[in-house]
């Protein structure tokens, strides 16, 4: 198949360029918005005509949840009306398009985890943006995956384990949140699964919207302490848990964001990693890339 990627060169496209020569039976063109810009409806059209796509993997997004409430027009144009031009696209050409959502289109009242026809309840522009793309995808009709995850890490970009790795270094104590709970997610299992979904003969009949996240259940607190233990760095530093009321920001996190994984685990017999194991594959990446 071939296979469009854009905005490659965040951390989900970085992890699908460290895995495609794995797949050779797909040919993928990997673009980021100096090649491709998913706001111009013109590049979306050529980049699909030079390159015969069949597939676009939309990683592509504005991702910055706090900086979003200020910049509403961007946030919407990146992450709604360009998914809206993409869908056209994809459905004018009988091409799949693979669209990652989020949890934060679910408002975090609750405390079962999300099945995917839970009452949606975006907080915030970043949210809302992200829940209006959904709909994008679907009303265009094309055929899609739509995928939502939550808390993705990586070696790549910016991201809570790094971030944490940094602060771990640079201090004997830090505080973090211990009433929003969910999964961490490693993007690279996400763009291992979604290589694993596109190969999957299964796939003509169960297309549509899935939650994929790591397996089980933690805070923040729980993440650092984790990251704290696995790099070595908790003999430094001891990480406290603390409430989120003392890190205000523009934007209400999710309390609880658990998403339950049951439908794409069923639907294309997917194994999903638990996040602590995931984690230690990623730290010990980061340790031994210092
Ligand atoms: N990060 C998370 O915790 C998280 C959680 C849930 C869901 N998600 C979703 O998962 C997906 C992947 O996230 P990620 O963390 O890999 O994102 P990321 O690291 O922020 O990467 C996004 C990439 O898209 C590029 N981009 C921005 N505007 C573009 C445009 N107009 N045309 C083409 N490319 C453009 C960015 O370039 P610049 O850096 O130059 O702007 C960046 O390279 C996104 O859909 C995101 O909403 C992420």
């Amino acid at each position: 198949m071939n296979i469009l990627v854009t905005g490659s060169h965040g951390q989900l496209g970085s992890e699908l360029q460290l895995l495609a020569p794995a797949h050779p039976e797909h040919q993928f063109v990997f673009t980021d918005v100096d090649e491709l810009d998913i706001t111009d409806p013109s590049s979306i059209e050529s980049a699909i005509r030079q390159n015969n796509a069949q597939c676009i993997i939309n990683c592509a997004a504005y991702t910055q949840v706090d900086r979003a409430e200020d910049d509403v027009e961007t946030a919407e144009l990146i992450n709604h009306k360009a998914v809206v031009n993409l869908a056209q696209a994809a459905a004018a050409r009988n091409i799949i398009l693979v669209q990652i959502s989020t949890d934060y289109v679910f408002g975090g009242k609750g405390n079962t985890p999300f099945r995917e026809d839970a009452e949606t309840s975006p907080l915030g522009v970043y949210a809302r943006t992200k829940l209006e793309s959904e709909q994008a995808v679907r009303n265009s009709g094309c055929r899609h995956l739509i995928l939502r995850t939550a808390w993705l890490y990586s070696t790549f970009g910016n991201n809570f384990v790094k971030t944490m790795l940094r602060l771990m270094g640079e201090r004997e104590q830090i505080s973090v949140v211990f009433d929003q709970v969910g999964t961490p997610t490693y993007a690279r299992d996400l763009a291992d699964a979604i290589l694993r979904l596109l190969g999957n003969p299964k796939l003509p009949e169960q297309f549509g919207t899935y939650n994929y996240t790591n397996e089980g259940v933690c805070s923040w607190y729980d993440f650092a302490v984790a990251i704290a233990e696995l790099s070595g760095l908790s003999a430094r530093c001891t990480v406290s848990p603390c409430h989120s009321d003392e890190f205000p920001s523009k934007v209400t996190r999710p309390a609880y964001s658990v998403l339950d994984k049951t439908a794409i685990r069923t639907a294309f017999e997917l194994c999903i990693p638990h996040w602590r194991e995931s984690l230690a594959c990623c730290v010990r990446k980061l340790m031994t890339a210092q």
